[in-house]
């Protein structure tokens, strides 16, 4: 059994539909009327232990709502949750022992009180042992910089440090699965270092399992293997993030620059670019791998004409995920 099995989950929101204008707000009141939203759609996946999952989609996919389903905030449906051997919205009490949840967009700190007494009471409240406490908290709050602002308000900090206090909060009771919603969101290039470096090490240290949301592509790139896409509550990818391109990026570019300039006579299946001006020596070949093989392509050009330079360069998977968003590639 792994760690976390999701077997075919979905959830689905009551919306009110309000009618609009004075007769509709009486309509609304007398007699309400409501239509159903599908979040999450017939989801199956299983992670196991020690692993860092990306988990990605655009907006209003459905990641939060399954992140709530995983942490027990939302039940759902139809279909099963087990995580770590519990049912976590059943077992709500003794599951959360186990797990961390962080949501960027909402801290889960007290507004008012010092960092650090947030922190003291979540200690209280998972009865996290004193040693433990304090090495978790000496740990976590150097590798994120953080004593320069442990005694603050929270409502004092900027985003970037309420965001490092929120991770650290999540990790004081040392859970062994973290769900991380969206936690680099609004923070800065070299914040969002730093906490992709602590992901990492608390993942290959620690053995922390933990899946990650995000929309920044670096985030996924830079921490996991492997990545789960969902689009409209239904999965539509799921596997190694290196295989985005074996299963989407087929098309080739290889950019090359001649000596001189040049007209470069049609090949079969190649499409050929200018990139400075007709029959000049700049020129971009695009092309199928599969049509196309590139050694071919490489060798007969060299054959045929003096190359100054020449590159040959991989989709950007990032690109490859828009592409998945917008349905311009066939799921
Ligand atoms: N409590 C709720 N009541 C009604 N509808 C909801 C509720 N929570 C979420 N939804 C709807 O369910 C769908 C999925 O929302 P969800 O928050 O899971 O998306 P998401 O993938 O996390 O998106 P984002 O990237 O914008 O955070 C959306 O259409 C949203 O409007
Ligand atoms: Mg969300």
């Amino acid at each position: 059994m792994s760690l976390i099995e999701v077997n075919g989950v979905s959830k689905t929101f009551r919306v009110s539909r309000r009618s609009a204008g004075i007769p509709g707000m009486l309509a609304n009141l007398i007699n309400p009327k409501y239509e159903k939203k599908q979040a999450v759609n017939d989801i199956t996946f299983s992670i196991e232990e020690g692993e860092m999952v990306g988990f990605i989609g655009p907006n209003g996919a459905g990641k939060s709502t399954t992140i709530k389903m995983l942490s027990g905030i939302l039940y759902p449906d139809t279909g099963s949750v087990r995580v770590n051997g519990y049912v976590p919205y059943k077992q709500r009490k003794s599951y959360v022992g186990s797990i961390g949840v962080v949501f960027g967009q909402k801290s889960q700190l007290q507004w008012d009180l010092p960092v650090i007494d947030s922190f003291e009471l979540l200690k209280a409240i998972y009865r996290v042992p004193e040693d433990v406490y304090q090495e978790n908290l000496k740990r976590f709050t150097d590798m994120l910089d953080m004593s320069g602002f442990l005694n603050q308000p929270v409502r004092q900090l900027s985003l970037g440090q309420r965001m490092r206090a929120d991770i650290v909060a999540a990790l004081l009771h040392s859970p062994k699965i973290v769900f991380f919603d969206e936690p680099t969101i609004g923070v800065d290039v070299v914040g969002k270092e730093t906490i992709r470096n602590f992901l990492c090490e608390l993942n290959e240290k620690d053995g922390v399992t933990m899946l990650f949301t995000t929309h920044d592509m670096q985030d996924i790139e830079k921490t996991c293997k492997r990545l789960i896409i969902i689009d409209q509550g239904a999965k539509v990818y799921d596997g190694l993030l290196s295989g985005i391109r074996s299963a989407y990026g087929t098309t080739r570019q290889l950019d090359v620059e001649f000596s001189a300039d040049c007209t470069v006579a049609p090949i079969e299946h190649v499409e050929i670019r200018e990139q400075d001006a007709p029959g000049g020596r700049k020129k971009r070949f695009l092309f199928e791998s599969k049509e196309v093989p590139i050694d071919a392509l490489i060798s007969s050009l060299l054959a045929n004409y003096t190359i100054r330079d020449l590159t040959v360069s991989e989709p950007e998977i990032e690109g490859l995920i828009r592409k998945i968003y917008s349905g311009e590639v066939a799921r």
